[in-house]
């Protein structure tokens, strides 16, 4: 008899995305004249910049002829990809990370949903409150908790983010061995300072513990005081893993490609205290389980760092911040108090009121797909997410529709 992996049945019945798009499909069906526009799941909608364009179809030649041909590559990423992000992405920070630190993948969800494979089940982890469902649902999935009950799943240590910390959470009373943080914040869109990261690093290093950073937003932070990379901290090396993604900084959610950052220097332990690096693991996890992301991907990925790759990608995020910065001041004008859209593509807006009734009352009234608080976890509730990635004019309209809707 062929049995389940019960934890699979402590999981709540569908991801937020998938349950959002499951009743925005029904009401479309009900109403099929109603022209509905999607700030929910942060997806892009405007073209590939136009230097990754060029370097794809180029890649793609090279495939096409046997002199440059190519089959598999390195599974880690080419180094003409890994040496662009390690200059660019970091040194140019002042944080140390070498070339072969940096593992290229497919996506920034894979690798935050899979990182969590490396550790013994019976460590302590704590996830902030709301938080990207990937992080819990994947220790879930590996039996690292006990059931779900009362918005909560028993055994995770949650780190409460509100109006009151500005939805940067305070260091956990208990001892953790595994903490999730993300900045700029998905979903509040909040920030972190370099003395509140440092508080974590600290933490980390006292504790012997590890932060998994994600930090897929870093494109969208304009204010030079905030720290892009957690590396950027001192002694973070030793303490953090950091997640990154070309998905909302070049337009790659449906290209996929992402990377992630194991340093050298980083330990782990077996139960009596012996030291092995991370890095061996995650190398040996990686070439295992997957085969490395297309060539013509990579190039595509690297065009954003030579020649007019940058200036083009410094329009997308202005053009998707334009976005923000309209969304975020009519809902305040409406009343509603905002946090995020300044250093972030996402607008966190306080309802104080049910966040999947709000979510419905925008659905049904304006046409506005949006995500719900709640879906992010308790703290989320009385909360809706509004995403900038959209079409201008149609997120000029949504917000007509909004004011109309709410009045
Ligand atoms: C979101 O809307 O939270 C993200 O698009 C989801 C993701 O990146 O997987």
């Amino acid at each position: 008899m062929i049995r389940v992996n019960e934890n699979y049945l402590k999981l709540k019945s569908s991801y937020l995305f998938s349950e959002i798009a499951q009743r925005v499909a029904a009401y479309q069906k009900e109403n099929p004249s109603a022209e509905i526009t999607r700030l929910g799941i942060g997806d892009v909608t405007r073209e590939l910049p136009k230097a990754c364009i060029d370097a794809f179809h180029s890649a793609v030649d090279e495939l096409g002829s046997i002199a440059t041909f190519r089959g598999y590559g390195p599974e880690q990423g080419y180094d003409f990809l890994r040496e662009k992000v390690a200059q660019v992405d970091f040194h140019s920070r002042n944080a140390d990370i070498a070339a072969d630190e940096i593992f290229i993948s497919d996506g920034a969800k894979c690798d935050t949903g899979n990182f969590q494979e490396l550790f013994a089940n019976d460590i302590k982890i704590a996830v902030p409150d709301p938080v990207y469902p990937v992080y819990v649902d994947t220790n879930v999935m590996a039996g690292r908790t006990s059931d779900f009950d009362d918005g909560r799943y028993g055994g995770l240590v949650y780190l409460e983010c509100n109006r009151e910390n500005g939805f940067v959470p305070a260091l956990p009373k208990e001892k953790v061995d595994l903490i999730y943080l993300c900045f700029p914040n998905n979903p509040t869109g909040a920030t972190i300072t370099r003395e509140q990261l440092k508080l974590w690093v600290d933490y980390a290093k006292k504790e012997k513990a590890l932060i998994l950073y994600d930090a897929a937003y870093v494109a969208f932070i304009r204010d030079p005081e905030i720290p892009q990379s957690i590396y950027e901290i001192e002694g973070a090396r030793d303490v953090a893993v950091e997640f990154r993604s070309f998905s909302k900084t070049a337009g790659f959610t449906g290209t996929r490609c992402a990377y992630t950052v194991v340093p050298k220097s980083l330990m782990v332990y077996d139960k009596s205290g012996n030291a092995y690096p991370l890095h061996g693991f995650w190398n040996r996890r990686h070439t295992t389980k997957f085969n490395g992301v297309s060539y013509p991907v990579q190039r595509a990925a690297e065009a954003i760092y030579i020649g007019d790759g940058p200036r083009q990608v410094k329009d997308l995020i202005d053009y998707y911040m334009t976005n923000a910065k309209l969304i975020r001041e009519k809902m305040s004008q409406l009343g509603y108090e905002c946090t995020g859209g300044i250093n972030s593509p996402y607008i966190w807006i306080n309802t104080k009121t049910d966040s999947w009734e709000f979510f419905d009352t925008l659905l049904r009234k304006a046409h506005v797909v949006t995500t719900p608080g709640s879906g992010f976890g308790k703290c989320g509730n009385g909360y809706i997410r509004i995403s900038a990635f959209n079409n201008k004019e149609k997120v000029e309209k949504a917000l007509d529709r909004i004011a109309a809707a709410l009045k």
